[in-house]
């Protein structure tokens, strides 16, 4: 098939592919707009392939690295980052190219090993260390847990390129476009946050560390594993700035209501507080039932802003178990400095709120209201702590601008 494969950078082919055809990515986050795995291939004196791609779009990949190499050998291929959307390519690359030699880190050799078994031909490289290419140099930064403990960022010293393996990543196909100033940049807006909530939100404080290393260093060009290449200084400054803001749990004012009911009476206090919260001034308010929407979802928001507020009927004793699959998630997550309330329903025995009032004080949110439990359908009372509840969590969050 004839090909045209793109340049990022003079000599600098895009050799990844999009996939399109996987529903979940890490088989756990919906991806209905597909996702794109990216490699980068340097031609200089020396020829250098950052990264591989996953099963699913190898032939693709391949194909691209064979044109674009025109029929050189490939010396070098640098491994950021061992997850196997990135790596399964490197059992291929090396029976396409024996002599390739392998770059990458301890943490990444022992990965490599328990996951294909063993190579020589292997260039173990401390932080800081380079690989001269030729015009070009790559200097290694370790990036520990983003998202991986292996993970590294490599930075092309001449043009400032700094491919960053998952960080400043997108969920999204690159449809055409590469780069930022080829498509349309905004649309990736909310997947930017999907994507660090689902995949690297865990990981605020190494977030946090590879920021810092790079603070004082200009990067001109960004290069993640997924997602456009970046390479407007705007945008550049847009991301990093995002990068901090959700490192630090900086938020927005607005407020995360998720609950799940059976038969409608937990949606119905709910609708309650949400409604509070908008007379009080609340803009950003959004509802989740989580037996409906993925939890991908609603972590992005959670992520996005500084209320939360959970509601859940208590369902064989224990929390309703698409409620209790986000609380998991949560406190997987080490989700923390939110403003916090929960509710709970029950018919005969209550636990649900418990539950929930618990959560908070687990992950030390600011409590605006104790947890509010109702028996059956919301009544006078409780409907009462509901308005305060909604009143408290408003006048917090103004607090907080
Ligand atoms: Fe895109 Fe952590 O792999």
């Amino acid at each position: 098939m004839k090909l045209k494969v793109p340049q990022i950078k003079k000599d600098i082919f895009y050799v990844g592919a999009n996939d399109r055809k996987k529903q979940l990515f890490e088989n756990i986050w919906p991806i209905e707009t597909g996702v794109s795995y990216n490699s980068y291939l340097i031609v200089d004196k020396k020829t250098a392939l950052i990264d591989t791609v996953d099963l699913n779009v190898i032939d693709t990949f391949l194909s691209k690295v064979e044109h674009s190499l025109q029929g050189r050998q490939l010396d070098y291929l640098v491994i950021n980052h061992m997850e196997p959307d990135h790596c399964s390519g490197i059992r291929y690359i090396m029976r396409l190219y024996p002599q390739v030699q392998l770059v990458g880190n301890k943490k990444t050799f022992d990965i490599l090993a328990n996951f294909f078994g063993t190579y020589t031909n292997l260039i173990e490289v401390q932080e800081g260390d380079t690989l001269t290419l030729g015009q070009r140099t790559l200097k290694f930064y370790f990036a520990p847990m983003v998202h991986w403990p292996e993970v590294m960022m490599s930075f092309e010293t001449s043009e400032h390129i700094l491919f960053s393996a998952d960080a400043f990543g997108s969920f999204g196909t690159l449809d055409g476009g590469i780069t930022d100033e080829e498509l349309d940049f905004n649309w990736f807006t909310e997947e930017y946050v999907r994507y660090y909530a689902n995949v690297v939100g865990k990981f605020a404080h190494p977030v946090q560390q590879i920021l810092k290393k790079f603070n004082g260093i200009t990067i001109s060009t960004i290069a993640p594993t997924h997602g456009p290449v970046i390479t407007h200084h705007i945008n550049i400054e847009k991301l990093l700035s995002l990068y901090h803001k959700l490192s630090s749990y900086e938020t927005e004012q607005g407020v995360v209501i998720a609950y799940a009911s059976m038969y409608g009476n937990t949606e119905a206090i709910a609708e309650v507080i949400a409604r509070e919260l908008a007379e009080n001034g609340i803009k950003h308010i959004k509802v989740f039932d989580v037996s409906k929407t993925h939890a991908s979802y609603i972590l992005r928001d959670i992520f996005k802003y500084k209320g939360l507020i959970l509601g859940s009927p208590t369902y064989n004793m224990e929390l309703h178990p698409s409620m209790e699959a986000l609380v998991m998630k949560l406190e997987h997550l080490g989700l923390k400095k939110r403003v916090y309330a929960s509710f709970g329903t029950f018919s005969w025995a209550g636990k649900a709120a418990k539950k929930l009032g618990e959560l908070g004080e687990h992950l030390q949110f600011d409590i605006a209201a104790p947890t509010i439990e109702e028996k059956g359908a919301l009544k006078d009372e409780k409907f009462a702590e509901c308005i305060v509840m909604a009143q408290i969590m408003a006048e917090k969050l103004k607090q907080y601008l």
